[in-house]
């Protein structure tokens, strides 16, 4: 038999920073160092353990040492493993823009391949970096900084390269979606939950990331460029998160058959990309609104495959992990290859990236479910009606609550077909203008994925 490179030398790993995921990473290497070899056709090896918290650092040298592997060096300082010769790839998960960005960097400009977690450093600064990768022949692996657990970098990069991408959308902050999945079943409150998933590990060091959605524009900004081949473009995404959200609007798009999700979506449309995150109704009967809890799920339409559904745990210790080591053994397998021949970062060669414009929010193309607070009179609905009318937008579904007895005013919710939201804005103006209606307008958008 020819072939078998499990004689070849391991792939030697720095881990810098030994948090949620680096533990988790150092427990799937270790635990499963024999299966990952088999796949691999080389040891991945942890060579390296970098923390500023020493005592933990030694002690998971010394597992390493206990499951009968080599020991792991152990730095005081990141960028001297950075620096080292016996180091082939660091793995960032330390996070954020500052040291992190410093440590990548390094380890690039020191020839070696760089696996990340950290999707707020490559959405905001990717486009240099993956430049610099390039220019050094090495790679950034980053399958762990969108959805966790989940391979959606390997389907967009590998298994849906014949397609046409026409739109990514997807639940990818597993805190939101917590957030949102508790206050609907449980009526709880926000900052309760909020409160639980940062106990329970799921939330950002800042969780203002998570619930103003900048989490989840991060990644659907990675996700953007690749589904479309552009470069990473997050200053234009436009981003709602939840904390405005109320749980009123849980309970009218429950009546009306929807869920409320928060959605990171990109869709290309004629004159540029879509490219946004907000709170977003769905057809309860969509897989994707059922997706409960701490989960992630993202939905990827292809012309030639068309819709299809990856659904898993988008953070925690070893779903993190899985993702982390599945970019190692890659590195493995090609650790010999011209980098030409690696799959390129963005999943399009990098000299055919197109600078696609994002358009403003004016310019998508979506459904939208108004709450008006009105007075409860004749005619009132026939003069909303005929605005939305006169805009040239058509009312899919609409509900009236009764009035309390002796209230004199009422909740009108309606839910329109796909306008443009530049259309919607100006009738919701004119709207907001009649004397019957007594607040102003609670706008959220739709997606029926049909
Ligand atoms: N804070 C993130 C989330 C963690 O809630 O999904 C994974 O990126």
């Amino acid at each position: 038999m020819t072939g078998s490179k499990t004689a070849q030398r391991p792939l030697r790993v720095g881990l810098a920073g030994l948090g949620t995921v680096g533990g988790g990473t150092h427990a799937v290497l270790t635990r499963n160092a024999s299966e990952i070899r088999r796949r691999a056709g080389r040891a991945v090896e942890l060579a390296g353990l970098a923390d500023l918290d020493q005592a933990k650092a030694n002690s998971m040298a010394q597992a390493v040492v206990a499951a009968g592997q080599p020991a792991p060096k152990v730095y005081t300082d990141a960028l001297a493993m950075a620096a080292d010769p016996n180091i082939d790839v660091v793995v960032e998960l330390i996070g954020g823009y500052g040291f992190a960005k410093s440590l990548v960097q390094a380890a690039l400009a020191n020839c070696k391949h760089v696996v990340t977690a950290n999707k707020a450093l490559l959405a905001v600064h990717g486009n240099e970096l993956f430049t610099q990768a390039q220019g050094q022949g090495v790679s950034i692996g980053f399958e762990a900084a969108v959805a966790g657990g989940i391979p959606i970098i390997k389907a967009l990069r590998e298994g849906l390269t014949a397609n046409r991408i026409e739109w990514v959308a997807g639940i990818i902050n597993g805190t939101t979606n917590f957030i949102l999945s508790e206050m609907r079943d449980k009526g709880l409150s926000f900052a309760d939950v909020l409160a639980q998933a940062q106990r329970l590990g799921y939330a950002e060091a800042d969780p203002t990331f998570d619930i103003e959605g900048v989490d989840a524009a991060h990644k659907i900004t990675l996700l953007s460029a690749m589904a479309f081949g552009m470069p990473v473009k997050f200053e234009k995404a436009h981003i709602e998160g939840i904390t405005k959200l109320q749980s009123q609007d849980i309970r009218y798009a429950e009546q009306l058959g929807y869920r409320i999700k928060l959605l990171g979506i990109t869709k290309r449309r004629a004159n540029g990309v879509e490219l946004r995150v907000h709170p977003t109704l769905i057809p309860e009967k969509r897989l994707i609104a059922n997706v409960e809890g701490a989960m992630n799920a993202v939905l990827v339409k292809g012309d030639a495959v068309g819709h299809t559904l990856y659904y898993g745990k988008g953070a925690g210790s070893e779903p993190t992990a899985s993702a982390v080591v599945a970019d190692l053994v890659d590195l493995a397998r090609g650790l010999e290859a011209p980098a030409a021949d690696r799959v390129p970062h963005l999943a399009f060669q990098p000299d055919q990236l197109s600078d696609l414009a994002v358009l403003p929010i004016a310019e998508i193309e979506s459904g939208y479910y108004l709450r008006l607070r009105v007075a409860d009179q004749p005619g009132v609905l026939a003069d909303i009606t005929r605005i939305l009318a006169d805009s040239g937008i058509s009312i899919d579904a609409f509900i009236q609550r009764e009035p309390a007895e002796g209230e004199d005013q009422t909740d009108v919710i309606l839910l329109s077909h796909v306008c443009l939201e530049r259309q919607m804005r100006l009738a919701i103006s004119h709207i907001e203008q009649l004397a019957t209606v007594l607040a102003p307008a609670t706008v959220l958008r739709v997606e029926t994925f049909a």
